[in-house]
């Protein structure tokens, strides 16, 4: 390559076309001046990649999307754990008997519950059975109907193994764990299932 040639607008205004030295299978790379409006973009961009930098990872000027999401769950979780202090605090098993699985709005807002999230497990009929071709097949779940409350048999350890799920420890039933819907219901749909639950057991709780 001729030194004397010199690189940018030199070159342009010559029509003249320099290559660099190198060649890889057959393919050449022009050497030319990039354009001032194409390196103030680039340039501007670094700046501002540290600006954004800066403002967003290292100052609580603003916060990232990670730490938005962080707070809003936070909060959230706050309300459901306020949420369920206060149902907690005006609950117990004889509320649960007495007012809750007697009261027919209740207990129809837990069978619709029940309907929606646990009969894939337990049944419709609570026998955690489905019937095939005459033949009773085992679903998942406990029978909630057989008198046998393997984590409880009080109204509130019934919402607490619904609310909590299979305990730490546990090791469920034939290895099939439950999980917590808590998680997923308000404490005011688990009482109600929970009711639900009590009123088709209503024999067995009177006592
Ligand atoms: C994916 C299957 C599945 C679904 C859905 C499910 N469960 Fe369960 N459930 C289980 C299993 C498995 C156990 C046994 C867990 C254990 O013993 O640790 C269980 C246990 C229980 C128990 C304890 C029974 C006992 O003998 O103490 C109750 C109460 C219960 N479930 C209620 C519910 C309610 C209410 C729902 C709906 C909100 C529900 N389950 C949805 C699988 C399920």
């Amino acid at each position: 390559m001729n030194p004397e040639i010199k690189r940018g607008n030199y070159a342009k205004e010559k029509g003249e076309v320099i290559l660099r030295e190198h060649e890889y299978d057959g393919i050449q790379e022009f050497d030319q001046k990039l354009p001032n409006w194409w390196l103030f973009t680039f340039y501007g961009a670094i700046v501002w990649f540290v600006v954004y930098w800066g403002l967003y990872y290292h100052s609580n000027v603003y916060q990232t999307d990670q730490e938005k999401i962080i707070a809003q769950v936070g909060a959230l979780q706050e309300k459901k754990d306020a949420e369920l202090a206060a149902t907690l605090a005006s609950l117990d098993d004889e509320t649960l008997i007495g007012k809750w699985s007697t009261d027919p709005a209740i207990v129809a807002a837990g069978e619709a519950t029940y309907m929606v999230n646990c009969v894939a497990c337990h049944a419709a009929d609570l026998s955690a059975t489905m019937d095939v071709a005459g033949n009773k097949i085992p679903l998942p779940g406990r029978a909630l109907n057989d008198g046998v409350w393997e984590h409880g048999g009080k109204p509130m350890d019934v919402f607490k193994i619904i609310n909590e799920g299979t305990p730490e420890g546990s090791t469920g039933l034939n290895g099939a764990k439950m999980q917590a819907w808590g998680q997923m219901l308000s404490p005011k749909q688990v009482a109600e299932v929970t009711a639900y639950l009590i009123s088709r057991n209503s024999a067995e709780f009177a006592n």
